[in-house]
């Protein structure tokens, strides 16, 4: 598994490790657009085969599950080049309404080509969903962006996103576990931080969620785990 093999200029996400942990700022968001402007299409094209891994079948066959009964949309606040929301419309829930929005243009422009009239894309930040209605969604989805923002940031995301889930709504969020800054191996100065379950838990339920699940996996072929939470608004 390997969101973050995107990361680098340079696959493969092997490249990737932990450098020791150090009281260190997450890089500005100027940053880490440009990351991913850079690296964008080659994001794209790993994630044609990551996203037939099970663990995002597994995800998002839950989801659909857990919002059968919940109306609104589905957005995803960082949406990359789009794979999760494609999966869950063409697997899962064809008809419901989709909401992508990511920091980077280029992304943005791989995400609408990959779904073209089956979501709205947008340029935006995770930390700010200013215009979608508060209470308008059904979930939140949040893989694999947490580490380009502080703690503080995260319950303030949180919260936003809370905001815009009715009764019943999701979130589903994956991130790096651990502590310390992620090593881009010398490809990307970037910094970005790792996170134990423990805080993701205790951000999520800060932000009043009920957290219904969380669990660390290990990522193959990576010095990292991932911890993968699932919540509700009640
Ligand atoms: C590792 S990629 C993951 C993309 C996608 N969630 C996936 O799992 O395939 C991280 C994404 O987060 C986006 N991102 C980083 N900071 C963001 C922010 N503040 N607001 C919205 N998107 C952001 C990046 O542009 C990038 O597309």
């Amino acid at each position: 598994m390997v969101r973050f093999a995107l990361d680098t200029a340079t696959p493969p996400c092997h490249s990737f490790s932990v450098i020791p942990s150090v009281v260190m700022k997450v890089s500005p968001e100027t940053k880490v657009r440009e990351l991913y402007d850079k690296s964008a299409d080659r994001y794209a094209e790993m994630m044609d085969s990551e996203i037939d891994l099970p663990v995002y079948s597994d995800t998002l066959g839950r989801l659909a599950e857990r919002i059968a009964d919940v109306s609104g949309t589905v957005v995803d606040t960082s949406c990359g080049s789009g794979h999760m929301l494609t999966r869950y419309h063409e697997h899962h829930d064809p008809k419901r309404l989709l909401l992508g929005i990511d920091l980077s243009p280029r992304m943005v422009a791989c995400a609408r080509s990959r779904l073209a009239s089956s979501a709205t894309i947008r340029m935006g930040d995770m930390r700010d969903l200013g215009s979608v209605e508060s209470g308008s969604s059904a979930a939140i989805l949040s893989f694999f962006a947490i580490h380009h923002i502080d703690s503080r940031e995260i319950v303030a995301a949180l919260r936003e996103w809370r905001r815009v889930l009715g009764s019943g709504g999701q979130i589903v969020l994956a991130a790096w576990e651990g502590t310390g800054p992620i090593d881009y191996g010398g490809e990307s100065d970037v910094v970005a931080l790792r996170y134990r379950k423990e805080e993701v838990t205790t951000w999520a339920r800060e932000a009043n969620f009920v957290v219904d699940r969380c669990v660390v996996d290990p990522v193959e072929g990576m010095p990292m785990k991932a911890v993968y939470l699932e919540g509700t608004k009640e």
